[in-house]
């Protein structure tokens, strides 16, 4: 009998970071359900899908699917979007669209994620939140880090209740990354974050890829709850 495969699910999947994760988890011989609006094309163990992570139902569907076809052990919300502009302009369109995209995204990846894991014996969730989730933003929508805040506070949540059935859930908070999202800033704002992080730098997606990989990992038996900054020093709370 052939062995099942291991699955996880990324939404965002086609994305900067979500291109570095699809590569981490391809490497170490998972079945990867690559879900996106705008899918990347199938290769190997790479199974695009289709997906709008404000549609409750699809995801739910993929959830199913997932823990169909392989043993489902990592879920990973990944999706999300940014509008860059002055905070005095910020409209009512764009925080809906944040809101839904980021903070009822990720909710709907975690509340379908967490009964077919349980079933499956347990497994890990992992969150993308942010810097702006802790400190807020200039020069961003206020409803990005409001978001993202969101997104910290429904990770500790999942984790209290999935820890008890050996589901683990654990967000990671970036600072400014190399990539598209971060070229809605002005040159002169990115060297400004960038000089914000006594790394002087902005962080690469591998370098989130690595920590989020690390918080799926079985080895991590032990962090939950956890809202891990990766941001080069930027912010350090204790
Ligand atoms: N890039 C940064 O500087 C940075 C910093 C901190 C946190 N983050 C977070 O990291 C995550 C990944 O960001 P990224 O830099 O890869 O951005 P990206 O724009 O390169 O990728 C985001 C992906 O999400 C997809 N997406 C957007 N709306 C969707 C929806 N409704 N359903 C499904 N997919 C959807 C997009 O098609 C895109 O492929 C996001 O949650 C982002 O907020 C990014």
């Amino acid at each position: 009998m052939s062995e099942t495969a291991m699955g996880v699910v990324i939404t965002g999947a086609a994305g900067d970071l979500g291109r570095a994760l699809c590569a981490s988890f391809l490497a170490s011989g998972f079945t990867v359900f690559a879900a996106d609006v705008n899918p990347s094309p199938a290769e190997g163990r790479l199974v695009p899908v289709k997906l709008d992570v404000t549609d409750t139902a699809a995801v739910a569907d993929l959830a199913a699917r997932a823990a169909r076809e392989t043993r489902l052990w990592a879920w990973i919300n990944a999706a999300g979007i940014f509008i860059a502009g002055p905070v005095v302009s910020a409209d009512i369109e764009g925080w809906q669209r944040i809101i839904a995209v980021n903070l009822t995204g990720t909710f709907n990846g975690c509340a379908a994620a967490l009964p077919v894991l349980i079933a499956a014996g347990g497994g890990r969730i992992v969150n993308i939140g942010s810097i702006s989730g802790q400190l807020g933003g200039i020069g961003v929508h206020p409803a990005y880090g409001a978001s993202k805040a969101g997104v910290h506070a429904l990770t500790k949540t999942y984790a209290l209740e999935g820890g008890r059935h050996g589901v683990l859930c654990n967000a990671v908070a970036p600072g400014l990354l190399e990539g598209a999202m971060s070229s809605g800033f002005s040159e002169n704002q990115r060297a400004k974050m960038a000089n914000a992080a006594p790394l002087r730098r902005l962080g690469r997606m591998e370098e989130i890829a690595r920590v989020v990989h690390f918080l799926t990992d079985p080895e991590n038996s032990y962090m939950n709850g956890a809202i891990v900054p990766v941001n080069g020093g930027a912010y350090m709370p204790s």
